[in-house]
């Protein structure tokens, strides 16, 4: 069992480096998760990997069972999460290629279950999420990223729409005057629930193009699906240093 897991995104559905592979079916109070759980280990370390749109990517942003992802991985045991997601860059430092550890998000989805408090058991609670991703995590991401040499931006914004369309240029334009640097579909309510559950939680942003309005070109998915293919390779290595560096550190 490991208290690693890793939540992969667009362009890493498959976890090709996991050995050791053993699938687990599960199902939680939340329903089913995205599919089973991966169990296996990353470069020698055990992580859970679980593919957020399914292994086949077959569920869109908005149908995601983010409740039972998270409660998936926190029954398993799982006590740290890092997420790898492919975004949009709208500050000028995320440029496609880039890769990013967020900092801060602002949330603009809606219709989504996006917390286990639903108040159903008569409880009221409001979880703190001033910072809403783990510090710990996110050094541990950036050493990784600095230990080998690979650039990586220690900061960002990620604005979290509903999708699964792409942003008109006026709403990337008020995204950009809010303080977003990142938009992506997915990283709400997922962080938020990580935080609800008590799990640290971190993301490894892979930039695969210019959001709307911010290039002459049109986004194309063929574009995407290129700068998915060329910097996954790089998010993979972090992510396997990073993982390697919170195992070492587990182990004092
Ligand atoms: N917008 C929202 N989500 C995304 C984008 C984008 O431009 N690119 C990759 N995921």
């Amino acid at each position: 069992m490991s208290s690693i897991g890793i939540i992969g995104g667009s362009g890493l559905d498959q976890l090709a480096a996991l050995t050791d592979v053993r699938a687990r079916r599960v199902t939680t109070a939340w329903g089913e998760p995205s599919g089973p759980l991966l169990e296996g280990r990353l470069d020698g370390t055990p992580v859970i990997f679980l593919p957020r749109h399914g292994a086949a990517h077959h569920l869109p942003p908005h149908r995601i069972n983010y409740r039972a992802n998270i409660a998936a991985l926190r029954d398993a045991g799982v006590k740290e999460i890092f997420a790898v997601a492919a975004v949009g860059g709208i500050g000028r430092e995320a440029a496609p290629g880039a890769l990013v550890v967020p900092d801060q998000i602002i949330d603009y989805t809606w219709g989504r279950e996006h917390t286990f408090h639903d108040g159903l058991d008569g409880q009221v609670e409001h979880v703190e999420f001033g910072e809403p991703f783990c510090p710990t995590l996110r050094n541990c991401l950036i050493e990784a990223a600095r230990a080998l040499g690979q650039p990586l931006v220690a900061q960002g914004c990620y604005g979290a729409t509903q999708g699964p369309r792409l942003e008109t240029a006026a709403e990337i334009a008020r995204m950009a005057r809010d303080g977003c640097t990142l938009v992506g579909m997915t990283g709400m309510p997922e962080a938020a629930l990580a935080r609800e559950a008590g799990l640290a939680y971190a993301s490894c942003s892979l930039v695969v193009n210019w959001a709307a309005g911010l290039s002459a070109e049109p986004i194309t998915m063929e574009d995407i699906l290129r700068e998915l293919r060329e910097g996954m390779g790089r998010v993979l290595c972090v992510l396997s240093a990073a993982v390697r560096l919170r195992q070492a550190a587990a182990k004092g």
